[in-house]
């Protein structure tokens, strides 16, 4: 049985990011009667869906703890399902490494805070105000890059091991909520390649049939999170549902 096939409050965190804004809106068409809460850098929740609630905060910042837990609170009831979208790939001044010479501590330190330390503290917030009795679906969005029994192509060493830390805490944080939770689903998942500021500086080794609109990655990854069931609990999920090896 699914944990919660109708979430009736979702928490979108980096929302204002491509697959995040895609996702606010296809769970606004889909759970017309789900109360949308987002949190984001930005001071406006995204365009394209309307949020019931936002909260402007840097979850890169440790204040963004008890920022974003306070805002829990306040608005009643915790969500009952989390998406946690932060992640970075490359900034203007830094792409993926293809080799081990252009390996620097900075920007693999700047890395592990977006892509695993932001949803170290979504979830450090969320903590609180979960009761046993609360169902939750948890998903970070992670990367198939970041598995390591699936690495047979190298480079890009400091997304690759940010994703794989991410990996760790999401397999860590469901064995820690699956203990204290009656019914929950802690996952992370691989969206697939999809056309974002993220992936725009490496579409162009992508076959047109591998890139997917924003739109469509959000209407799978909505389609795995509401099929979820307890024995998928700590798993990597490819955007179909299959699961990945860690
Ligand atoms: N696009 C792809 O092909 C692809 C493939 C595999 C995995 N993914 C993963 O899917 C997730 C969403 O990706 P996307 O394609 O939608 O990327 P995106 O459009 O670049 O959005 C990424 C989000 O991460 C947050 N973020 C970025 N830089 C940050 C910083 N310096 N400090 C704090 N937060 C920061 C932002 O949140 P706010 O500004 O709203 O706070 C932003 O909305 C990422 O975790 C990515 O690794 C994407």
């Amino acid at each position: 049985m699914a944990v919660v096939d109708q979430p009736e409050r979702v928490l979108i965190a980096g929302a204002s990011g491509g697959i995040a804004a895609a996702l606010g809106s296809e769970i606004s068409q889909r759970f017309p009667d789900a109360e949308l809460l987002t949190v984001s850098r930005r001071g406006e929740a995204p365009e394209g869906f309307t949020a019931a609630y936002h909260l402007q905060a840097d979850l890169t910042d440790a204040g963004s703890v008890t920022q974003v837990a306070e805002f829990i609170a306040e608005k009643g009831a915790p969500p009952d399902w989390v998406i946690c979208c932060c992640g970075i790939l490359h900034t203007d001044d830094h792409g993926p490494e293809k080799a081990l010479d252009q390996c620097e501590d900075a920007w693999l330190l700047e890395s592990m805070r977006i892509n695993v330390i932001t949803h170290m503290h979504l979830a450090r917030a969320l903590s609180p105000a979960l009761k046993p009795s609360h169902p939750l679906v948890w998903a970070s969005l992670s990367a198939k890059v970041g598995s390591i029994g699936d690495n047979n192509l190298g480079g890009w060493y400091s997304y690759r091991m940010s994703k794989a830390a991410l990996n760790m805490f999401v397999r860590n944080l469901s064995i820690e909520w699956g203990r204290r939770l009656d019914h929950c689903c802690v996952v992370a998942v691989h969206p697939g390649t999809t056309d974002t500021e993220l992936s725009k500086p490496f579409q162009k080794n992508i076959r047109e049939d591998k890139l997917y609109s924003a739109a469509t990655s959000a209407e799978r990854i909505v389609d795995v999170l509401a099929g979820l069931d307890e024995k998928r609990n700590g798993k990597l999920l490819f955007w179909d549902g299959e699961v990945l090896p860690w």
